[in-house]
């Protein structure tokens, strides 16, 4: 995932391009580039690196000009150098790009425009898009038709954002977001509102398979057959949009910190409408919930909760299996597809499969207005503000609420969700984070962590492991306990490190007889309980809960602690870890 801006207004635009690229930063950090038009002459600089990095040394922020595009890009196709950062132009130097998502017709595409002379710089699948724009405005001389051209003959998805020599700002969307911000006499397009929310907080939201084109008489869109499009603006809250990160030094511990508050503004949000939701689940005949990684790991929590308080029996997909699961597919069901950003690429698809199957879609998305949210027949925000750090912390504990909320209304109140006092519980377990710094400087040079959990606390072992795995770099495995013995037995030996939850319910007892099996081997046991044993050599104490169905959101925070500290431990930056990007956005 890339992110991409522009910007056009009455005086020079690279300032607010290149802070907005620093907002925007979490959906790639390879490389950084910003082309602006100065004189109608384009000027381009680039490079590999962060962007303050970048920023510090090519001055990017003072290129003058009163138009220009930015982009930081997580690499797909060619490696990460500087002739593949973006932006990049057409032969002749007349158009610039900056593109998100994949053109999957490149290699077609680019042969065509070599046999007409066109001569490629980079690796990208990028560059055959300022050239097709390029030989349409030499053919059409018009801005449109040369829009409405280039996208027939684009596949894949994508959103693109094109300076042009006359001064003129065009943007396309296809399967990619793209939302215009509308300030004083100054026009921004983004891939996501915080590349521009400190500027203005007035947006539309472009549709699928629209363009706009912008220049000194306004903003015109369109859809890809051309025909004028007109669109509400929008106004949206600037606090949920807030991306500073309040004195913390990183964002992923603010968000850990986050927690606190923002799981009852998730379930007390007005905004939502609960009763709803909850009707349409109670009269499906078969629910399925689908999800990429840390999402995918709330349905298998899910799965687990829903027959426990109802007469719901869920199945999870994971979102890029489903092409190949659609057979189980009931027509008639219904499909729940959780989300963080609501843009992931294996969600969509699986969102679309059960469409085309015939089921009804609605979902569970933080980012608003996000493409989940666009296609599903109800849905429900998280409001738990942006979650910039890479790593899902807040939006999972957020994901996690929304179901026990819905199963309190569902089973008529058979549990009750109190926000409140699951945000006390989070307080207290926040208090072991000494605890955990001093376990993360004894692992952190550990190859490989095993993490146990029985029934509904194997989903927190798999999502355990996701997070050590994403930021310290370590090899973390998460498994039902009961399988211990069916293969990493094997592999427990003295420098093994098992992380066993298992807080004082139904697993409790037989976790420890599995766990003594490891301890003979020599292994090292972390114990995450709200009960010491001696079997354990750290134990990270967890809070005694009223209803033992609140402990998979309790004890995930330990292990989003324990990964922050083990990727600091290691001189890593937990914010931005290597070859990931918040969302994926590629097959
Ligand atoms: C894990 C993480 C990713 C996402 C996954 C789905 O910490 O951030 O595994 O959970 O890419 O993203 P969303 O929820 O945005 O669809």
């Amino acid at each position: 995932m890339c992110s991409i801006i522009g910007c056009i207004a009455n005086s020079d635009v690279s300032e607010p391009i290149v802070e907005g690229l620093k907002k925007m930063e979490y959906r790639g950090y390879d490389s950084v580039g910003v082309a602006t038009n100065s004189d109608s002459n384009i000027l381009l600089k680039k490079g590999i690196g962060r962007v303050n990095a970048v920023n510090l040394d090519l001055k990017l922020d003072s290129m003058p000009g009163h138009v220009g595009v930015g982009h930081t890009r997580w690499a797909t196709h060619g490696q990460v150098n500087k002739i593949n950062a973006h932006p990049h132009l057409c032969s002749d130097n007349s158009i610039a790009v900056v593109h998100n998502g994949i053109i999957e017709n490149y290699s077609e595409l680019r042969k065509n425009l070599e046999r007409n002379g066109v001569i490629f710089k980079s690796e990208t699948d990028t560059e055959v898009i300022p050239n097709l724009l390029g030989s349409y405005m030499k053919e059409t001389g018009n801005l449109k038709k040369t829009l409405m051209k280039t996208v027939s003959r684009l596949s894949g998805q994508y959103s693109f954002i094109s300076l042009f020599e006359d001064g003129s700002l065009v943007a396309a969307r296809f399967h990619e977001p793209l939302i215009m911000g509308i300030g004083e006499k100054e026009y921004f397009i983004s891939s996501d509102v915080l590349g521009f929310i400190e500027k203005t907080n007035q947006v539309i939201y472009l549709n699928n398979e629209e363009f706009v084109i912008i220049d000194d008489k306004g903003y015109r869109i369109y859809d890809f057959n051309g025909n004028p499009v007109e669109h509400e603006i929008v106004t949206i809250s600037k606090q949920n949009n807030n991306v500073n990160k309040n004195g913390y030094r990183h964002f992923t511990r603010k968000e850990i910190f986050e927690q606190p508050s923002t799981i009852p503004n998730t379930v007390n949000n007005p905004n939502n409408n609960w009763k709803k939701f909850a009707e349409i689940i109670q009269n499906s005949s078969k629910v399925y919930f689908t999800g990429s990684g840390t999402s995918y790991n709330v349905a298998l929590v899910a799965k687990y909760l829903f027959p426990m308080y109802t007469t719901i029996s869920p199945e999870a997909i994971m979102s890029s299996e489903m092409a190949y699961s659609k057979d189980r597919l009931q027509e008639n069901s219904l499909l729940i597809a959780i989300s963080q950003s609501g843009e992931s690429a294996d969600v969509l698809e699986a969102a679309a499969i059960a469409k085309e199957k015939g089921l009804k879609v609605i979902s569970v998305v933080n980012s608003k207005a996000s493409s989940l949210e666009r296609v599903s027949e109800a849905s429900l925000g998280l409001y738990c503000g942006a979650e910039i750090g890479v790593a899902a912390t807040k939006s999972f504990t957020s994901q996690l609420s929304v179901f026990y909320k819905i199963i309190e209304l569902i089973s008529k109140q058979h549990i009750i969700f109190d926000a409140e006092k699951v945000s006390n519980l989070i307080l207290e377990t926040l208090d072991s984070e000494s605890t955990i710094i001093n376990l993360a400087k004894e692992m952190k040079n550990s190859t490989d962590v095993y993490i146990l959990g029985r029934g509904i606390h194997y989903p927190i072992a798999k999502e355990g492991a996701l997070k050590i795995k994403e930021l310290s770099y370590i090899h973390a495995e998460g498994f039902p306990t009961g399988e211990l013995k069916h293969g990493p037995l094997a592999l427990m030996d003295e420098s093994s490190y098992v992380i066993a939850i298992n807080p004082e319910d139904n697993t409790y007892q037989n976790n420890l007889s599995n766990i003594q099996e490891v301890k003979a081997r020599g292994g090292k046991i972390i114990g995450i309980s709200n009960k010491d044993h001696e079997v354990y050599d750290h134990w990270i104490k967890i809070p005694n809960v009223e209803s033992n169905i609140l402990y998979p959101i309790i004890e995930t925070i330990p292990f989003q602690l324990l990964a922050y500290h083990m990727s600091l431990e290691k001189g890593e930056d937990p914010d931005y870890p290597r070859n990931l990007a918040k969302c994926v956005t590629v097959k």
